[in-house]
């Protein structure tokens, strides 16, 4: 799905919620992948420039989870170091979006460079 304005965010949240009651996820997993998935939004809008979410349930053998790929073709983060820092931020936020992500995900992957987009994508297992 398409993450453009502030309504997209919100319809993102509403997806995963949904995926993830779907996948009969815990109420506490449900809410860590929510609350990750919205972080990751809103970076693709105000950071990213907007972009797309896609969201897929992954089987790992006997494992079951929520997978989902934010992706842009922004500017792209120079240091994947420093923007991994709790705290930091190039804009005036609070610095916590990505590294709550990756606490409140099992798997986390952050693939970005300057001119060539950002994509994150971040797993929850059940
Ligand atoms: N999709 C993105 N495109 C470009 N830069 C990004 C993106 N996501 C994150 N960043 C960079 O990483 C920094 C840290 O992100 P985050 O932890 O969410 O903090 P915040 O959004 O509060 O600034 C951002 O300030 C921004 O510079
Ligand atoms: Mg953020």
């Amino acid at each position: 799905m398409e993450l453009r304005t502030e309504q997209d965010i919100v319809r993102a949240r509403q997806a995963v919620r949904l995926a993830a009651q779907e996948l009969r996820l815990g109420l506490v997993d449900q809410t860590k992948i929510v609350t990750a998935a919205s972080e990751l939004a809103r970076n693709t809008v105000i950071h990213g420039g907007g972009g797309m979410m896609e969201l897929e349930v992954v089987t790992e053998g006997l494992k079951t989870g929520l997978r989902l790929c934010f992706a842009d073709e922004g500017p792209g983060i120079a240091d994947l170091g420093l923007a991994m820092t709790d705290g930091w931020t190039s804009g005036t936020g609070l610095g916590l979006g990505l590294t709550g992500a990756k606490r409140l995900s099992n798997e986390f992957e952050l693939d970005s460079a300057p001119g060539r987009g950002t994509r994150v994508t971040v797993t929850r297992w059940k």
